[in-house]
């Protein structure tokens, strides 16, 4: 018995100081000191000894396990700063290499001709107030002049949602009553911003999401002169100094009288080119008195309030400014058209 565990103990050590791996080291575990280890199965088999072999034994055999326990450790420890060492010379981080550069943002170029509308306008003391997207019927059309029957309604097709009488504003008009009901009896002076909604085909011109820019000011003595000046004054600021406006009649429900406002093309210059049509104007802008029904809806009684108000779209502002061809590129996320105004 006890030359059994000399030579076990001579073998297991021999075999451990050869190990190169801590997998091999493992396996060696297992193999004498594991459950079902060489040294376990002797310890189990000290029962079968005559009772007075057996305390000498067993001393022997825990001298043998605890010399096997501490040989291992050490090989352990020496496993593994050998490993650290060889890591530490083969992987080496090479921190020479450049870094991959983070790419500074920059505003989407809807929002940059938004931010140069607003100046504009801050300028003449409008302040901007955001209004939802997510309308009534009652604000979108009828508050506006837009009852159920009429026909006004062809020009607005409309995304609904399942809640009777809630729908995805198709302009942002119904802004003008909410701002009327917050500030009335004050004089008003604002620019309304947002996303519009309008089921209807894509062309060159038009999207089923766009901008648009809403303008509306209230007060008492607020005139068709005041439309006109700032409105001009506008179209100076966006489009250069010696830009010729011009205002010809139209028709919305919400305002009396209704104007379209045109702008000598930038393209040809007003002498006539595929842009324009060969009209020498381009439509910039809808715009009008405000109905005094409207003012009324809004709060305003209108023997002693007037306004104006007027709605632009920013893209079609964008494609002047810059000779963009489609509104497709605005919201199609190709970077190659978006980088063009970082
Ligand atoms: N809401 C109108 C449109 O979407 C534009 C407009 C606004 C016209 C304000 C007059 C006054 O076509």
């Amino acid at each position: 018995m006890l030359d059994q565990l000399n030579g076990l103990e001579k073998t297991a050590l021999d075999e451990l100081h050869s190990l190169a791996s801590m997998e091999a080291l493992e396996a060696w575990r297992l193999a004498y000191l594991g459950r079902k280890g060489s040294l376990t199965s002797v310890l189990r088999s000290l029962g079968k000894l005559p009772p007075e072999q057996r305390p000498a034994a067993g001393r022997e055999t825990n001298r043998v396990k605890l010399a096997l326990e501490q040989a291992y450790g050490e090989q352990a420890a020496a496993l593994k700063r050998e490993q650290t060492l060889r890591q530490l010379s083969q992987e080496q981080i090479d921190v020479t290499l450049p870094g991959r550069p983070v790419e500074p943002g920059y505003l989407h170029v809807s929002t940059q001709t938004l931010c140069e509308i607003y100046a504009i306008f801050a300028a003449m003391g409008f302040q901007v107030v955001e209004t939802p997207e997510v309308e009534t019927d009652n604000n979108n059309f009828q508050l506006l002049n837009i009852p159920p029957y009429h026909p006004a309604r062809d020009m607005w097709s409309t995304f609904h949602t399942t809640r009777e009488g809630v729908l995805l504003r198709t302009h942002t008009s119904p802004g003008q009553i909410r701002v009327m009901r917050q500030y009335c009896p004050e004089p008003i002076r604002v620019i309304l911003p947002g996303k519009c909604y309008r089921y209807e085909q894509v062309t060159a011109r038009h999207e089923s999401m766009f901008y648009q820019v809403e303008g509306l000011a209230v007060g008492r003595h607020v005139t068709m002169g005041d439309l006109k000046g700032v409105l001009t004054h506008f179209a100076r600021q966006m489009f250069g100094a010696n830009r010729k406006v011009r205002f010809r009649c139209s028709y919305f429900p919400f305002t009396e009288p209704s104007a379209e406002m045109d702008m000598d093309c930038i393209i040809c210059g007003g002498k006539g080119c595929r842009v324009c049509e060969h009209t020498g104007w381009l439509e910039i802008l809808g715009s009008g008195m405000v109905h005094p029904q409207v003012l009324k809806n809004g709060g305003y009684d209108p023997a002693v309030y007037s306004g104006f108000a007027f709605g632009m779209g920013p893209e079609r502002i964008a494609m002047l400014k810059h000779g963009i061809e489609h509104i497709r590129y605005f919201f199609a996320n190709d970077l190659r058209f978006l980088q063009q105004f970082a």
